[in-house]
Order: C-alpha cells, then structure tokens, then sequence
C-alpha cells in the first residue's frame, strides 16, 4: 500500500496558517489533518468549521478531518459541506459507529473510524467492511507532542492483518508522536498513513522530514 503523510495543522503557526499549507504543499505533504477538539470528549478545545472552510477555498490538498467530539453524528454534513475530504469519528464517542459511517458516505466523502490507545483491536474488526480508513491513536487524544505509546504497536499489527485477511483495501493510519524512528516501527507493522504535528514543523528541512516518514527502505 502507498504511503502518505498527514500534517497535523494543530502544529501550524495559525496566525500564517496560509503560507503553512503553501509549505507542506511544496514539501511532499500528502493530506492535512485537522485536529477538532470539543473540551468534553478531550481536554482540549481547537478549531472547527469556519477554519476549515477558509483552508478548503486556498487549497485543493486532502483535507482529514480527525474529530475529537462526543456527538459527531450531529455534526457530519456540516464538516462534509465545509470540503472535509475524510472524516474520522471516535468509537468511543456518544453516536452510533455505523450510523455515522454511512452519514460520511452519504456526503460522497471518505469514511475512518479512529481508536484511543486502550480500546482494543477487535471493537473495529465488524466495521471494517464499511470503513476507508481506521486510525489507531498512538497517543492520548487532546494534545500534540506528546511521546509515542509502544504498546499500539501490536493493534495495528492486529488490524492490519485482519484487513489483509478480509481482502479488504482499507488504510491504517497513526496519530500521536510520529517521527523518523517511530514512523519505521508503525510501518512496518501495517501502517500507512502517517500524521506528524511536531516532528515536521519544527523539521529545519521538511521535505526531508515528509521523506523520512513515508521512506519504504526503513521498512
Ligand atoms: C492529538 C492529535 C494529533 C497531534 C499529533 O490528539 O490527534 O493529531 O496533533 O501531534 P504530534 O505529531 O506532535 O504528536
Ligand atoms: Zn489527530
């Protein structure tokens, strides 16, 4: 499977967020990953549509739109409508897995269902079938730079291999302290979408970065 690289827009300088994506659009950058935080799902508060609706209008890069919500279910067509390109929701969240998969799919967009570190491999094995992505958080949701949890790496090792058995083409992607040696680790355990905040934008050379992430040679 390719690999792609997603840049987590919650690292960006927002106050230049422009020119930021002009930058990972010029560095090898395959997606943008845009961090939606309610303050009760997580600990956090971000951003939301009026943003992504400005960055859609100065951008035609994929837009993958991680929501850290407790209802997402209310708030899919509205994202959709905005130019979300993917949408991940929390199986954890308060609104009904499938209902909102096919929500997603109704918009003509991509569906993902995203996994904190301690919900097992398995809750996402029965949604496969419907899912264009599963994102396996390798941190805590709610904040960027925080380190790389090890013990994930099994799940998507798991999650990869039961796609493979179902001979399905879905994505794995990973989020949360994403660098040059974890990116190996996580790849060669089946992912392949990778989200970097940290690592890229404080990168001095950040094609070299976007690079090292995606490189099939480390693996
Ligand atoms: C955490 C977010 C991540 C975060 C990743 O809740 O979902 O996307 O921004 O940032 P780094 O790469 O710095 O861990
Ligand atoms: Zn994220």
């Amino acid at each position: 499977m390719k690999n792609y690289v997603s840049a987590s827009v919650l690292s960006a300088d927002m106050l230049n967020l422009g020119s930021e994506i002009r930058k990972l659009e010029n560095n090898g950058i395959d997606m943008l990953h845009f961090d939606v935080m309610d303050g009760i799902f997580v600990n956090n508060i971000t951003f939301g549509l009026p943003i992504l609706e400005q960055v859609r209008k100065s951008s035609d890069i994929t837009l993958d739109v991680h929501l850290m919500i407790n209802e997402p279910a209310k708030y899919i067509k509205r994202f959709a409508d905005a130019g979300a390109d993917i949408i991940s929701f929390h199986i954890e969240s308060d609104s009904k897995a499938i209902d909102t998969l096919n929500a997603i799919r109704e918009c003509g967009i991509r569906p993902a269902i995203a996994i904190k570190p301690a919900t097992p491999a398995e809750a996402v094995f029965e949604l496969l079938p419907y899912l264009d992505m599963v994102l396996v958080m390798t941190v805590e949701p709610g904040f960027g730079g925080q380190p790389f949890i090890p013990e994930t790496v099994d799940k998507i090792r798991t999650i990869r291999s039961k796609i493979t058995d179902l001979g399905l083409n879905v994505n794995v992607e990973v989020d949360g302290g994403i660098n040059g040696e974890t990116s190996a680790v996580v790849r060669k355990a089946g992912a392949n979408v990778l989200v970097s905040g940290s690592f890229l934008f404080n990168a001095e050379d950040m094609a070299a970065a976007a690079y090292a992430l995606k490189d099939e040679r480390i693996c």
